[in-house]
């Protein structure tokens, strides 16, 4: 089977066997077979986070757990349930129309909402670990449903307990978010309010915010279903302060903001100086919108993909010291 339907690379490699659960007995099932048949496995959500660099030998597992389900609410606030194959805009949507805060600012976030706690998506000020309340996986031993709280998914930058100590070991199966009927909207993002304000939006509620993240990453994001990526590739680097000074006398205008270990650096700006954007070979390439992004025209492959995500990074440690670490995982 062809996996090329499966990742937003879009990138055409293919696997031995591949199966789509609806269910947890269908995933127990999959999960039984592929151990009788002692071959991998890989789960997939919406495919949106991962670069295949070849064929898989194993089985692939498409995710397809669905419904979104109301377990507690008061007046302020709602816990929401949400089945890890449902698609996380559309649940982004959803949550807007019935007037639930919390999540407008991640709107447009390509995947599904298991993926979510994975990496603990983020975008525009806002990140997932700020609604999350907890979450169901299925031990791959055990084949028992655990629960895990915000505290013990150990939330990062792009990270969770499920990309490190626990990789490989848990399936997601379902997210319950706290959401809030109070709309306390989140517009630090500069680009949201230069955005609210073209837009004319005096009073923004929820709606409005969600437009605006859509208008911006439509303007600077190719659509996956048009130019294959998987958003940004790399992850932001955080540098200490004295580091950064000595890069400022250098390069006066690079841009930085104070985090608590030291100062974060937009990956965009180093590959863009660097002098990537726009760079295309045969079918793969860097987004001409945005340096961060990486892209595959059309046959790129995976391996084409890796090789010049190496060259940037070898290109950027040359110029700025610096190191980028993927954000997208290799399979
Ligand atoms: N910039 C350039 N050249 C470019 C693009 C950007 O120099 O081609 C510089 C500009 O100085 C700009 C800065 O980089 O101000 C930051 O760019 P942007 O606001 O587009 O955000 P980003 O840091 O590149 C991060 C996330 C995105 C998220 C946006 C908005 C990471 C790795 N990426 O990107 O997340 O949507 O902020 O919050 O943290 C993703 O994870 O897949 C993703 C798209």
């Amino acid at each position: 089977t062809s996996l090329k339907p499966y990742n937003t690379f879009g990138i055409d490699a293919k696997t031995r066997f591949f199966t789509k659960v609806s269910g947890l007995k269908e995933l127990k099932e999959a999960l039984l077979f592929a151990e009788a048949q002692t071959i991998p496995i890989l789960i997939l959500g919406g495919g949106s986070n991962i670069l295949l660099t070849q064929d898989f030998t194993g089985l692939v597992i498409k995710l397809e757990l669905k419904g979104i389900k109301v377990v507690e609410e008061d007046s302020e606030k709602v816990l929401v349930s949400v089945g890890a194959g449902e698609n996380w805009h559309e649940f982004v949507l959803f949550a807007i129309a019935q007037n639930w805060a919390g999540i407008e600012n991640l709107s447009l976030i390509p995947g599904t909402v298991g993926a979510s706690p994975m990496q603990n998506i983020g975008a525009y000020g806002v990140e997932i670990q700020q609604v999350f309340h907890h979450l169901k996986a299925l031990n791959r031993k055990t084949l028992e449903l655990e629960t895990f709280s915000a505290e013990e998914c150990q939330f990062g930058y792009r990270e969770s307990v499920f990309k490190h100590r626990l990789k490989n070991k848990y399936i997601i199966c379902e997210v319950v978010f706290q959401l809030s009927k109070i709309p306390l909207i989140n517009i630090s993002y500069g680009a949201i309010k230069d955005t609210l304000a073209e837009m004319k939006a005096e009073n923004p509620g929820i709606k409005e915010v969600s437009d605006a993240v859509i208008a911006i990453r439509q303007s600077k994001l190719p659509n996956p279903a048009e130019i294959g990526n998987a958003g940004s590739f790399f992850k932001n680097p955080t540098i200490s302060e004295s580091t950064f000074e000595k890069l400022k006398n250098q390069f006066p205008e690079i841009p930085g903001y104070k985090v608590d270990e030291g100062i974060k650096v937009p990956a965009a700006w180093l590959i863009d100086q660097a002098g990537w954007k726009g760079f295309r070979r045969n079918d793969v390439g860097v987004h001409n919108k945005q340096a961060l992004v990486l892209v595959n025209f059309g046959k790129g492959k995976g391996k084409e993909i890796q090789e010049l995500s190496q060259e940037i990074q070898k290109s950027v440690e040359e110029k700025f010291g610096i190191k980028l670490s993927p954000e997208v995982n290799f399979i």
